[in-house]
C-alpha cells in the first residue's frame, strides 16, 4: 500500500513503521494516523510479521497532534471528526509494538509512545504533554495513561506544568524500558524484536493481552483472564514442540499453532 507519511519495512519477522514527517517533527495530522492503524492492522494479520518496531528519527519521534490542523476547526468539528477512534483501534493490536524514540515525544507524540508495550529510548528523549500551554488538555490517553504509568503526582506535575522530563527521569519512573546512546536506540529495539520474535507467537499475544488486562481487570478477574489463557495454550502445537525440545535438549521451531 502506498502511504505518505510513513515508511514500512519488514524483516526477519520484524515490522518496522517510520514516523516520517521529518520537517515538522513528525507532527501527528489525520492522515498520518490513519496510515500508521491502517499499517499497524495489516502488520497485525500478516502471519510473517511477529513484533512491530515503532519509530521516528533522531531529532523527533512526533511533537504532537498537527496543531495547523487543530488550529481553526471548531469544537463541534473536531467532535464530529471523532479523531480519536482511529486510536482506540491501536489498543486492540494483538502482536507487541516496540517504541523506538528519540528527540522529541510530545503530547500526542507521547500518548503514541504509551501506546507501544515496550518503549527504548534514546538518552536525547524529552517527553511529555505539553497541551496545557496551548489551552486544551491530551484528548488520546494522556491523562489515563500516564497517570497509571507514572503515578498520579508525577502525572499531574507533567500535565498541569507542560513540562517535559528527560529519558532518565522517564526511565526511574517506568515510562520506558530502556535508555542507550542516540546512535543506538534503533538497533536496541530491533535486538529486543529479534528475541521476542523467536518465541512462540500465540503465547507472545495471550500474554501481551493479560498483561494489558491488568490496567483494566479488579485482582481476581485478571487472575482469571490470566488463567484461562494458560489453559489455552496448553492446547496449542508451540506448547508440545517447546516442551519437547526442552526434553530432547534442543532449540525450539515455533509455528504459532
Ligand atoms: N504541529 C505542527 N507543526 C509542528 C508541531 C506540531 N505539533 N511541532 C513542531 N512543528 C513544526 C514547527 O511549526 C516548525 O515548522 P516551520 O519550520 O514550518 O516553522 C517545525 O516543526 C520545527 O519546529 P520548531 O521550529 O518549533 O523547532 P524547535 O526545535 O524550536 O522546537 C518543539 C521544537 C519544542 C517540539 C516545538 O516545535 C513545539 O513546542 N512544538 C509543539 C509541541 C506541542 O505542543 N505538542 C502538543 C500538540 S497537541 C496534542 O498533541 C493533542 C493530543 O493529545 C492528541
Amino acid at each position: 500500500m502506498a502511504y505518505e507519511y510513513i515508511l514500512t519495512a519488514s524483516e526477519d519477522g520484524i515490522g518496522i513503521i517510520t514516523l516520517n514527517r521529518p520537517k515538522i517533527l513528525n507532527a501527528l495530522n489525520l492522515q498520518l494516523v490513519d496510515e500508521l492503524v491502517a499499517e499497524l492492522e495489516r502488520m497485525d494479520r500478516d502471519p510473517d510479521i511477529r513484533v512491530i518496531i515503532l519509530t521516528g528519527n533522531d531529532k523527533a519521534f512526533a511533537a504532537g497532534a498537527d496543531i495547523n490542523e487543530m488550529a481553526e476547526a471548531s469544537a463541534i468539528e473536531i467532535m464530529k471528526r471523532d479523531q480519536f477512534a482511529v486510536w482506540d483501534r491501536m489498543s486492540l493490536i494483538s502482536k507487541p509494538i516496540i517504541g523506538a524514540v528519540s528527540g522529541f515525544v510530545l503530547g500526542g507524540g507521547c500518548e503514541l509512545m504509551m501506546n507501544c508495550d515496550i518503549v527504548i529510548a534514546s538518552e536525547t528523549a524529552v517527553i511529555g504533554q505539553p497541551e496545557i500551554k496551548l489551552g486544551v488538555m491530551p484528548g488520546a490517553g494522556g491523562t489515563q495513561r500516564l497517570t497509571r504509568a507514572v503515578g498520579l503526582r508525577k502525572a499531574m506535575e507533567m500535565l498541569l506544568t507542560g513540562e517535559p522530563i528527560s529519558a532518565k527521569e522517564a526511565l526511574r519512573y517506568g515510562l520506558v524500558n530502556r535508555v542507550v546512546p542516540v546512535e543506538a536506540y534503533f538497533q536496541e529495539a530491533r535486538k529486543l524484536a529479534k528475541q521476542i520474535a523467536a518465541q512462540p507467537p500465540l503465547a507472545v499475544q495471550v500474554i501481551k493481552k493479560a498483561v494489558h488486562k491488568a490496567d483494566d481487570l479488579p485482582l481476581g478477574e485478571g487472575m482469571d483472564y490470566e488463567r484461562n489463557g494458560f489453559y489455552l495454550l496448553l492446547a496449542s502445537e508451540d506448547r508440545k514442540e517447546g516442551m519437547q525440545a526442552f526434553l530432547e535438549k534442543r532449540k525450539p521451531r515455533f509455528t504459532g499453532n
